[in-house]
């Protein structure tokens, strides 16, 4: 038997195997066009060449982790924006076999796995990337979503109860030494043997997103991280800083530790001029509306029960922030700064989409991954590969 060639402590793994005191992510690269509904030519285009080559770039230009986003379906407009999709579980499987230090983390929607499937490919993940899997696990929104599947959605509270008793089966499975019964509100299984367990002794990290009240208490219960869209540059600093004191210790009042993340979008060029031409160009002139008028649409926000005006603010403040991730536009110095704020904050990371993560990422790494070494949060960037 070969031994594993790595500790994979849950500090470790936590650490993404890193010293960055910031993390550094990229979002959605899995979904066609990224977190941008834009009509420009170069959107992203989420096909396997480019996510291998994203991911490889990634790695050896020092970025700690890759954060798909499990969709199913797409929300229509002149893209049918994320119509195009990879799995993320397989995702994240292939792009694990290909790298050797980065995190990848897969996102499963709790209703549509069953939980010993899920829990199996977990580790299958989890082995193949040596203690890099990481888990976001999501209880759906999206109505079309759940219809396509034949499965009806649960109300909005009930989802959250099923992910509690889904997430402890899962749980269960990676840790029981020998065969477990569980017994349920809505899961019932027999006999369970579950091997092998997670990579080196202990467990993938687990993520959510929750923003209600009910998906933040659960994603403070359970979660070694929590992913808030409200980043810390929308507000100052020392509002930033209450409002991640404030969820930690929510975490610890339920019983747990909970790192914070955000999220967010980058456009970085050389003046700041650019950058917000780029921004303006690709987020608002090329917005691809319909796709967006569709995303509200299942929120239930239309011009129909809101009035026009309203809505059309809506409409724009969805197209110009990356539909819910703060836009970080303009020269290095100034995305480095507002980047080592988050982490002034206390937040432990942030997942960034590009318009084109391919072509944008070179110059990212090149000039803002050396300033935030500077500002004190993040180590010296890995030197580009010859
Ligand atoms: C970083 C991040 C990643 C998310 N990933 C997904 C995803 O992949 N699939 C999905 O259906 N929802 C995803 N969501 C939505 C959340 O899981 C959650 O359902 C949403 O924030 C609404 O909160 P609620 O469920 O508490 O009402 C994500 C949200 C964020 C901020």
């Amino acid at each position: 038997m070969t031994s594993p060639a790595r500790t994979a402590s849950m500090r470790n793994r936590m650490e993404m195997y890193s010293g960055n005191a910031l993390k550094l992510g990229l979002f959605g690269a899995n979904c066609s066009s990224g977190r941008s509904a834009t009509l420009v030519p170069e959107r992203w285009s989420a096909s396997w060449a480019d996510c291998l080559a994203l991911a490889r770039l990634a790695e050896a230009r020092g970025i700690d982790f890759m954060l798909p986003i499990a969709r199913w379906k797409g929300y229509g407009g002149a893209t049918d924006f994320h119509g195009t999709s990879l799995e993320t579980l397989t995702w994240a499987a292939g792009l694990l076999a290909a790298t050797t230090r980065i995190t990848v983390f897969g996102t499963v929607h709790a209703p549509l796995f069953h939980p010993l499937i899920a829990a199996k490919e977990f580790v299958t993940a989890d082995h193949i990337g040596q203690g890099r899997f990481g888990l976001n696990l999501v209880v759906g929104w999206n109505e079309g979503e759940f219809e396509m599947f034949g499965v009806d959605q649960r109300e909005h509270d009930a989802r959250y109860a099923y992910a509690q008793e889904w997430l402890d089966a899962v749980l269960r499975a990676w840790a029981e030494p020998g065969e477990f019964d569980f017994e349920g509100k809505f899961l019932k299984l027999a006999g369970v043997r579950a091997f092998p367990k997670p990579f080196g002794g202990t467990r993938p990290i687990i993520m959510n997103a929750g923003s209600s009240p009910i998906g933040q208490a659960f994603a403070l219960r359970n979660c070694d991280a929590f992913f808030t869209a409200n980043a810390a540059s929308r507000v100052s600093l020392d509002a930033a800083v209450r409002k991640v004191e404030e969820i930690k210790a929510q975490a610890r009042a339920l019983g747990h530790e909970t790192e914070v993340f955000t999220v967010g979008q980058v456009v970085c060029r050389p003046t700041q001029k650019e950058a917000e031409d780029y921004y303006r160009h690709a987020m608002i002139e090329n917005a691809d509306w319909g796709a967006i008028d569709g995303m509200l649409a299942l929120k239930d926000i239309t011009p129909y029960v809101i009035p026009a005006e309203e809505y059309a603010k809506k409409r724009h403040y969805f197209a110009a922030n990356a539909i819910g991730g703060y836009p970080y536009v303009g020269t290095p110095d100034h995305v480095a700064e507002e980047l080592a704020n988050i982490s002034r904050a206390g937040m432990r990371g942030i997942a960034v989409s590009f318009v084109n993560y391919l072509n944008e990422l070179p110059y990212f790494c090149d000039e803002v991954l050396p300033r935030l070494a500077r500002l004190g949060v993040r180590e010296e960037p890995m030197r580009q590969p010859a």
